[in-house]
């Protein structure tokens, strides 16, 4: 059984064997209705349990239909019905029922100690369905995105982030490291990746490059993501906190700068940091995007598993 809760813990090879499953498994069941199990439902009678401590509609919704396409079924706890959230029960013992009943834990958390305080007291594996620190799960589904549309290995690309220092930037930075593809990241000088992860981009041969000038960071890009300035429970004063990001909204002023072929990717749910007409237009894959998550998170059920082909 293996754990899934940040891309900087996981080997490379790791991530790059879920990624070739992913593609072989998408590619096989191109011709089954959405509900239909994959002809070999790796997990038949496996339950895995989600809970949202955070709102959520891509994650819920594709983690359903993947356990559901590996021949398994989901159960998902909202986490102010539970006694945990209520004060009146232990995560240690909360673990232990949900090893007794489930199969796997997804969990959406505000606090990444919680994570860690389950991993510790489960017997099943745990995955992150995005904390404050990172949002794997998604990051790792976009770079199949990538690797799919551009039909070249990320390596081989120009990857550009417009926006805040966040759990998907950190993951995307991790993905960086993993996968080695150069990565040029747009924010305001106040809102740069914090220390820690400063320190982890240095101790790793990188290709990472910081700037203040949403131009540089987008010259010759052959993809652009962003993400809401404002994530779910952002403690900042929102008003202010947008104003820092005028300069840094992706218009079609900014995305002359990147390649002709570039593609936008974001993952969703937006805000005001894109351009109604650059989400719209044809270099905009956020739907397959989002779609794509399916497949990636099977495979990321079959590696928690040990059933990865
Ligand atoms: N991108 C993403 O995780 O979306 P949800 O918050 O809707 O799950
Ligand atoms: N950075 C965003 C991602 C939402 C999927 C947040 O944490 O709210």
């Amino acid at each position: 059984m293996k754990h899934f809760l940040h891309l900087k813990d996981i080997p490379a090879k790791d991530l790059r064997k879920i990624l070739i499953d992913a593609k072989k498994r998408k590619q096989k069941r191109a011709k089954l209705n959405t509900l239909e199990s994959d002809k070999d439902a790796p997990l038949k009678g496996k339950m895995l349990i989600q809970m949202f401590e955070k709102s959520s509609l891509r994650t819920r919704l594709s983690f359903y239909l993947a356990i559901k396409q590996l021949g398994g079924s989901t159960l998902t706890l909202r986490s102010d019905e539970l006694h945990l959230s209520k004060g009146g029960e232990s995560i240690e013992d909360t673990a232990k029922i949900l090893s007794n009943f489930g199969n796997a834990f997804m969990l959406r958390t505000d606090s990444d100690k919680k994570l860690e305080e389950f991993k510790k007291h489960l017997s099943i594996p745990i995955i992150n369905g995005l904390s404050p620190s990172s949002h794997p799960t998604q990051i790792l589904s976009d770079v199949f995105t990538v690797e799919e549309i551009k039909k070249k290995p990320i390596s081989k690309l120009n990857i550009t982030w417009i926006g805040d220092s966040n759990n998907v930037l950190n993951s995307l930075i991790a993905a960086s490291i993993k996968f080695s593809f150069k990565l040029n990241i747009g924010c305001p000088k106040n809102y740069q990746p914090n220390k820690k992860i400063l320190s982890y981009i240095k101790s790793n041969k990188n290709k990472i490059f910081i700037y203040n000038d949403s131009k540089k960071a987008v010259t010759g890009a052959d993809v652009i993501f962003s993400d809401k300035v404002i994530s779910m429970n952002d403690k900042v004063n929102k008003i202010k906190k947008l104003n820092h990001f005028k300069k840094f909204k992706i218009d079609k002023k900014l995305i002359n700068f990147a390649k002709k072929n570039f593609i936008f990717l974001h993952c969703l749910p937006r805000g005001k940091e894109v351009d109604e007409k650059v989400f719209e237009s044809k270099n905009s894959k956020v739907w397959q995007q989002a779609l794509n998550r399916v497949h990636v998170q099977k495979s990321i059920l079959l590696y928690c598993f040990n059933k990865l082909r």
